[in-house]
């Protein structure tokens, strides 16, 4: 069984950032690589606020805290992921970018090592058909924030071998996760079914059945999610929804998907939510 003591995290947004976090806490050696320094710089930041909350709450001892902290090394050098034993990529929700880097990467990292995507919907085999070891390909999607949340989702491509699941699976037991298995199809378990819910509450704000603060509010308390359908929309991302809606829709084939032209406006405006300072809401 892979032991993990390096683990490579590309994407230092906030999926990224968070799962740097996790992999450090876990006592893992941690190479966070994005290709904007800005954002490697903001990653630093979260990461040390993150991990001080735990601390104030005594979650973490103060040395395990620090000692984590310590552990990530930051850089915007694909080659610095050499030694790594599991490179877990988190950057923009395209298909076309992550082949090209799951291309790069399969060059460039050690044999053994495992190739983990956080996609959100993307096809894993599609992923693994980029490179030359579709056997150790493996789609491993947290839930954002990833500090928080207790759900890891694996899904195995056409060709994931039984070793790169059960050690992937061990990993994320190892962050303190539980793990759901999904098939490998559009938007598996969890965006399959919140991502439809999403739109429709665009769609209910675009046909002005209510306000934005009733939709939230209707939901929020009428079915005890922790946020609004809109408010998370804007936790997650627009870009990020929509880019998964637009998996949904090609990869399944039903109209039932079709983002909702409201969505699509936001984003195309450049509301991409909270993380841009505005999105459905206004957050300045
Ligand atoms: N690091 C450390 N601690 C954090 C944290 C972080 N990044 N974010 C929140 N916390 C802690 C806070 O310190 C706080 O702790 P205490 O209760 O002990 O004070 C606690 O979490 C709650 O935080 P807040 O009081 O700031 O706010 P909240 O009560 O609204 O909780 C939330 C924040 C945990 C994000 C909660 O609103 C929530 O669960 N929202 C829904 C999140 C969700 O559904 N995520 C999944 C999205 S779908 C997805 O991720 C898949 C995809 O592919 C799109
Ligand atoms: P984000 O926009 O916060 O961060 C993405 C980061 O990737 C940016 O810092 C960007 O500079 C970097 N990046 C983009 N292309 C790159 C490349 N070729 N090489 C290196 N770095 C690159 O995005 P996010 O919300 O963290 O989402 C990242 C991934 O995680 C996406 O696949 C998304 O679908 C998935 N995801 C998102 C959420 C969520 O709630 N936002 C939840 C689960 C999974």
């Amino acid at each position: 069984m892979a032991e993990f003591k390096v683990i490579g995290v590309i994407g230092a947004g906030q999926m990224g950032s968070g799962i740097a976090q996790l992999a450090a806490v876990a006592g893992a050696d941690v190479r966070l690589l994005d290709k904007d320094a800005q954002a490697l710089l903001s990653a630093k930041r979260s990461i040390s606020d993150s991990v001080q909350r735990f601390v104030s709450k005594g979650q973490l001892s103060k040395e395990v805290g620090a000692d984590a902290v310590a552990r990530v090394k930051y850089t915007s050098n694909l080659e610095d992921l050499q030694s790594a034993d599991i490179v877990i990529e988190a950057i923009v929700e395209s298909e076309d970018v992550k082949k090209k880097l799951f291309s790069e990467l399969d060059k460039i990292v050690k044999q053994s090592a495992i190739l983990a995507s956080n996609t959100s919907s993307i096809s894993i085999t599609r992923l693994a058909s980029a490179t030359k070891r579709p056997h150790q390909v493996i789609g491993m999607h947290f839930m954002n924030p990833p500090p928080i949340m207790k759900l890891v989702e694996i899904i195995r491509g056409a060709d994931t071998s039984d070793n790169t699941f059960n050690a992937t699976k061990t990993l994320a037991e190892r962050f303190g996760k539980t793990v759901v298995c999904s098939q490998d199809y559009a938007g598996f378990i969890v965006n399959r079914i919140l991502m439809p819910m999403i739109n429709e509450a665009f769609y209910t704000l675009y046909t002005g059945v209510a306000t934005k603060e009733d939709i939230d509010a209707g939901m929020k308390l009428g079915t005890n999610q922790p946020m609004g359908p809109l408010q998370l929309a804007d936790f997650i991302g627009l870009d990020v929804c929509l880019s998964i809606l637009k998996v949904l829709h090609s990869g399944l084939g039903d109209p039932k998907y079709t983002p909702c032209p409201l969505l699509v406006q936001y984003v195309d405006a450049g509301r991409l939510g909270k993380k841009r300072g505005v999105g459905v809401y206004n957050y300045r």
